[in-house]
């Protein structure tokens, strides 16, 4: 057994684990392609494979077992604690737009701008954390998140926003906008909302300070006033992004 370790490359290692881990499960835990697009593949493995490979157990269709427990309704403040896999960042944009005395939907709009980046997708994020929010926040919380995507990228020095340093560093000197990026910026200037969007990128903090004190808890209030909790659980109601926190609540169910 040593020596067949020793044999195998990291990544045949890895995969050993994880189809090892993958069997002390109860049910068989299916990827969806995405997951496997983060390592350059473009693979499914068919059902009938998996039950082959797993005889005598079923599909996951429920919970993983493996991420935190959520309750049986969920609200906003569940996930920030049990899907949300980093919060500081969030917490410190809103934390500063409190102290700048900026009005709640703002602060709810920077605590919530980058929820899709820590719960779900990095690509086009303020576009799928404007869609997630929609049905249970007032229209200028999800406009600015979805304009924060484009807005900050670029400067404007009426309110003291430059074009990010760390996206020199980032993304090096050349990067420019797609074209899509550009035209959002556009049509954004020029809407009623524009001056939340653009608080969003003047409080979104790039560099975490390791000593600032943030807590969700001084969000509590905000959150409450401002975002309207389905009594089903979030993800469980008929909203028309309720989908989106369901796959967030049960990630790695096979259908
Ligand atoms: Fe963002
Ligand atoms: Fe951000």
């Amino acid at each position: 057994m040593q020596a067949q370790s020793q044999a195998m490359t990291l990544s045949e290692r890895a995969d050993a684990l994880e189809e090892h881990m993958m069997h002390e499960l109860e049910h068989i835990v299916a990827k969806s392609v995405l997951f496997g697009f983060a390592d350059g593949k473009l693979e499914i493995e068919s059902g009938a494979a998996l039950m082959a490979k797993n005889p005598g157990k079923y599909m996951l269709m429920g919970e993983d077992p493996r991420l935190p427990k959520m309750p049986g309704k969920p609200t906003l403040i569940d996930y920030f604690k049990c899907r949300f896999a980093s919060t500081a960042h969030l917490l410190q944009s809103a934390t500063h737009a409190l102290k700048a005395g900026h009005d709640e939907k703002v602060v709810l709009a920077c605590l919530l701008h980058d929820i899709a980046v820590v719960s779900f997708i990095r690509c086009d994020h303020g576009y799928w954390g404007a869609q997630m929010i929609e049905p249970y926040v007032d229209e200028e919380v999800s406009w600015s998140v979805r304009a924060h995507q484009a807005l900050r990228f670029f400067p404007d020095e009426s309110v003291g926003y430059a074009y990010p340093e760390m996206y020199v560093k980032y993304f090096g000197p050349d990067y420019r906008p797609e074209p899509y990026i550009v035209e959002e910026y556009k049509r954004a200037r020029n809407h009623r909302h524009y001056m939340t969007a653009r608080l969003i990128t003047v409080n979104d903090i790039y560099s975490f300070d390791p000593n600032a004190k943030v807590n969700l808890d001084d969000f509590v209030d905000i959150i409450g006033r401002n975002f309207r909790q389905p009594k089903e659980g979030l993800g469980l109601d008929n909203s028309p992004s309720a989908h989106m926190w369901r796959t967030m609540l049960w990630p790695t169910r096979f259908l």
